[in-house]
């Protein structure tokens, strides 16, 4: 693509973006500005509803509903019948982790960088369950120790690998593959967070081997708040057994109360869904599946490495920069002044970045003893005008002293 092409390409993203001329949005690890395909999705779903009824909406859209599988296979790089609809990736993450063949003894491994919400998850299984818990070293960059990894595949009886494709508060991509490579070796199941980076860093299942994956909608995805998704390869979801299966996977079948659970739908769903989501989840699957994914993880790194040097010579901030090999999140600090103050300071003046704290990665975040950090997190629509902006709200916020 040349050089004009390329910018011809992010002012027509821009154009679909209606948020993107009024904010300067830095805030897509939290939750991206969708773009107008969505909002017209959802709207047109919800306008139906009000007319019509809501079950009868919901056949007339099944068609763009099921899109969700559809264009979910296609931008994982899986079959539409290993996709499933969940209401955030925690959602998802919770019920593959509570219908996998585990049981009390078995051992699970994560990494040190692991979300808050999905590390709850394996303590309440660990006092619930019994499971025991393995802890992974990351290396001075905040990746993945991989020499630390192979070493507990090697020893120990690992049921479950369950780690971070790219965690909350830092940019840093884990090699997928070499990961599944590792476990598939020491023959345990690989779960993967992708959390952040579906929408953000490619990911093609065809080549990567793992078993299972979540996601959530309103990220680097750009879709609705309180949708997301799974990945199960199909073998793997024939031996879930979801805890308290619904009408939606499960059928009493006499008055015994037999049961029988059904292979035609994702075996982890659950009848009840916002109608209007899972359509807007559906259309932001399709908007990603038309743009390249190479493209936008360059287009990503590039304007995160314009965001350090704009940040890097300002008196008062401390930019955490690891490795080159990082993704659009970057943090800083702006040592003895109130994070949450300055972030508020800086939404005032149009600028959005989140305060992460410590429990975005509570082992790495508490082992290394930080308060948390302003994360800036770029996408594609981004532009360097919007770094700019940064920099000067950032300088203006230092330069008053009475913060
Ligand atoms: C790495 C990571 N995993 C999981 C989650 C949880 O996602 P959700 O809020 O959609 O459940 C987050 C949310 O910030 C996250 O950053």
């Amino acid at each position: 693509m040349s050089e004009s092409e390329r910018s011809h390409l992010v002012q027509q993203l821009r154009d679909e973006t209606p948020g993107a001329s009024r904010v300067v949005h830095l805030n897509n690890a939290g939750c991206s500005l969708p773009p107008q395909a969505v909002i017209d999705a959802q709207v047109a779903y919800i306008q139906e509803e009000s007319l019509i009824g809501g079950y009868e909406a919901a056949d007339r859209f099944a068609s763009s509903a099921d899109e969700f599988y559809t264009y979910g296979a296609k931008v994982l790089g899986c079959a539409p019948e290993e996709i499933g609809l969940c209401q955030s990736a925690t959602d998802a993450w919770r019920k593959i982790l509570y219908a996998l063949p585990l049981h009390e003894g078995s051992t699970i491994a994560f990494d040190e960088s692991i979300y808050g919400g999905n590390l709850l998850a394996l303590t309440d299984g660990r006092n619930r369950f019994g499971w025991q818990l393995q802890p992974i070293d990351l290396s001075e960059s905040g990746a993945i120790d991989l020499s630390h990894l192979a070493r507990v595949l090697q020893e120990g009886s690992v049921d479950l690998l369950a780690i971070s494709h790219m965690p909350a508060q830092s940019g840093v991509r884990n090699p997928l593959g070499e990961i599944a490579q590792l476990a598939a070796k020491a023959r345990c199941l690989t779960l993967v967070d992708a959390c952040q980076s579906l929408g953000h860093a490619p990911i093609d299942l065809r080549k990567e081997g793992v078993d299972g994956l979540i996601f959530t909608g309103r990220k680097y995805l750009r879709g609705p708040r309180g949708t997301g998704g799974y990945f199960l390869r199909a073998d793997v979801a024939a031996d879930v057994v979801p805890l308290g299966p619904d009408i939606r996977v499960a059928e009493i079948t006499d008055c015994d109360l037999g049961w029988q659970m059904r292979s035609d739908v994702p075996r982890l769903e659950h009848w009840e869904r916002s109608w209007s989501g899972f359509v807007g989840a559906a259309a932001a699957l399709k908007y990603l599946s038309n743009l390249d994914g190479d493209w936008i993880w360059a287009r990503i790194t590039s304007l995160a490495h314009l965001v350090v040097g704009a940040l890097e010579p300002i008196r008062g901030v401390e930019v955490r920069r690891r490795t080159a090999e990082e993704g659009g999140i970057v943090v800083f600090d702006l040592p003895g002044r109130d994070l949450i103050d300055a972030r508020d300071r800086l939404r005032a003046l149009g600028v959005n970045v989140m305060f992460a704290g410590p429990q975005n990665a509570p082992i790495e975040m508490l082992r290394r003893s930080e308060r948390g950090w302003l994360r800036v997190s770029v996408h594609y629509y981004n532009t360097a005008e919007d770094v700019a902006r940064l920099a000067a709200a950032v300088a203006d916020y230092l330069a008053d002293e009475t913060r």
